[in-house]
């Protein structure tokens, strides 16, 4: 048997980090900070995720920002349930698998599916310290009250536990409590069936046609099965010996395996090893496909779901400069598809072509906005508001503090009507008839 894989390498942006030893074991070697430059996981690298040089943002001429909105996600989580049982699945399968002899139990357990790790919690904590450093103009002299500074988050162990580190980072030092002088906040969470931060699960539409029962889902995973992970699934399987031979299926979950070991145990050499930089990138591809349909541009009921977000960050910027409501900042913690969501309604990071099941590996490296490419844990979006000389009105918006433009905007610093204009029926949209189902 010849093993052709070693060319692959030149395709790497950081090939250093991986080598490959065809006589020897037979597996790939990653490192910590391949994986993570590269931003193949969720994980945020440590020197931006726990940056303390943060500079103060600079304000456009004659403005002066006068309120923030932030959708940021919860910090990194143990794997969900669905995971865990298909890590277990993989730990019957690899049992004797010689190579896989260090790592192949499934450590993963099912009471702490989707709980914060401590990474997690410090997350958002230094999120909430970034915050005070690059806004330290408009925070300076915020007193925390309830009415100025709204605290939200969906409700889950994970959201409520990250806007608690969030706050603390902003405001601890500033309050009254024991030596930190912590401050407490009042947060409230909405209910799961919330249409502003959980408006997937709100909408019954969006489970029963979108979720559930949907064909073009099922047929891009049917053809990507076929045409790319067997491939990779049976290339494993004679490799390593694997009788019955390992079910396609099973490839997503290998990546996703070496995911939250590297997540939650700082290893690489647990199931990483066995796929190729190039099976890395296919098998991650797999769920990128499947969250393009789910949450994004892949079914059209996604480019409407976050109007009632986006509705609500409207009706608090005008209720704020009209002098009805002492909000400055409304700060939310929720989930990765309320974000993705959000941006699919704004329109923005529309890749040149879908991501879809036939694309080629060299479109698959270049795709610019997926799940994968575009989210962290931990990850913030933050709207600026901006009141500028002539009473005009801009907003801003970041996605991990790096600024976009909104299509049909001049500027990343939009003006306020243009964005209504550009949102249209998007801005008090009727979810309740939307999202009727039949
Ligand atoms: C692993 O080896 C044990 C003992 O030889 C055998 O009973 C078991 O069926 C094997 N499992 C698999 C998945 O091959
Ligand atoms: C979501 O859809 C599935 C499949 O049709 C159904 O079984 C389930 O009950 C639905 N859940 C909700 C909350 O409507
Ligand atoms: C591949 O195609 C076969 C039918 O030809 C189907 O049964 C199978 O589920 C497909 N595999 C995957 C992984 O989708
Ligand atoms: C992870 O392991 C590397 C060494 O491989 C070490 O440098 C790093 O500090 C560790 N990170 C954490 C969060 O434990
Ligand atoms: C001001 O805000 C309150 C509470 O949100 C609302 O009931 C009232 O209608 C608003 N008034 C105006 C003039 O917008």
């Amino acid at each position: 048997m010849t093993f052709p894989y070693r060319i692959l390498y030149t395709v790497f942006i950081i090939n250093l980090f991986v080598s490959y030893n065809p006589t020897l074991c037979k597996t790939y070697k990653y490192t910590r900070e391949y994986l993570l430059n590269n931003h193949l996981f969720y994980l945020e690298p440590p020197q931006t995720a726990f940056a303390q040089d943060i500079k103060p943002i600079s304000y456009p001429d004659k403005c002066d920002l006068k309120q923030l909105h932030l959708v940021t996600r919860h910090g990194s989580r143990y794997p969900d349930a669905n995971s865990i049982l298909f890590f277990d699945e993989l730990e019957k399968i690899f049992a004797n698998v010689s190579v896989a002899k260090n790592w192949y139990k499934n450590p993963f357990l099912m009471r702490q599916n989707y709980q914060l790790i401590k990474r997690g919690e410090l997350e958002p904590y230094f999120d909430g310290l970034q915050s005070r450093k690059r806004y330290a103009k408009f925070w300076d002299g915020v007193k925390y009250d309830p009415e100025v500074v709204k605290f939200q988050s969906t409700q889950t162990s994970r959201t409520g536990a990250s806007i608690m580190a969030f706050s603390e980072g902003l405001f601890n030092g500033k309050g009254s409590l024991d030596n930190c002088k912590s401050q407490p906040i009042y947060y409230t969470t909405t209910p799961n069936q919330d249409d502003t931060l959980f408006m997937f699960l709100a909408c019954r539409r969006w489970n029963e046609t979108v979720f559930s029962n949907n064909k073009v889902l099922d047929e891009q995973f049917y053809i990507y099965g076929n045409k790319t992970l067997a491939p990779i699934a049976k290339r494993i399987s004679e490799e390593y010996n694997i009788s019955p031979p390992l079910d396609p299926i099973f490839v997503p979950h290998i990546f996703n395996n070496c995911q939250f070991w590297l997540t939650v145990y700082n290893r690489t050499d647990a199931w990483c090893p066995l796929l190729s930089p190039k099976e890395f990138l296919l098998s991650r591809h797999y769920w990128d496909l499947f969250y393009y349909q789910i949450v994004s541009y892949g079914n059209p009921l996604n480019e409407r779901l976050g109007c009632r977000y986006l509705t609500q960050l409207v009706n608090g910027v005008e209720d704020h400069l009209n002098g009805n409501s002492s909000m400055i900042a409304d700060l939310r913690n929720a989930h990765s598809f309320t974000i993705y969501m959000i941006l699919t309604t704004m329109g923005v990071f529309k890749n040149k072509y879908p991501v879809s099941a036939d694309l080629t590996y060299e479109q698959i490296k270049e795709l610019e906005y997926t799940e994968y490419r575009l989210i962290h844990w931990s990850s913030t979006l933050y709207f600026e508001i901006y009141k500028c000389s002539g009473d005009t009105v801009l907003i801003r918006v970041l996605l991990d503090f790096k600024p976009f433009l909104i299509p049909g905007c001049d500027s990343e610093y939009c003006e306020w009507n243009k964005f209504k204009e550009i949102l249209g029926d998007k801005i008090g949209c009727d979810f309740e008839k939307m999202c009727a189902y039949p």
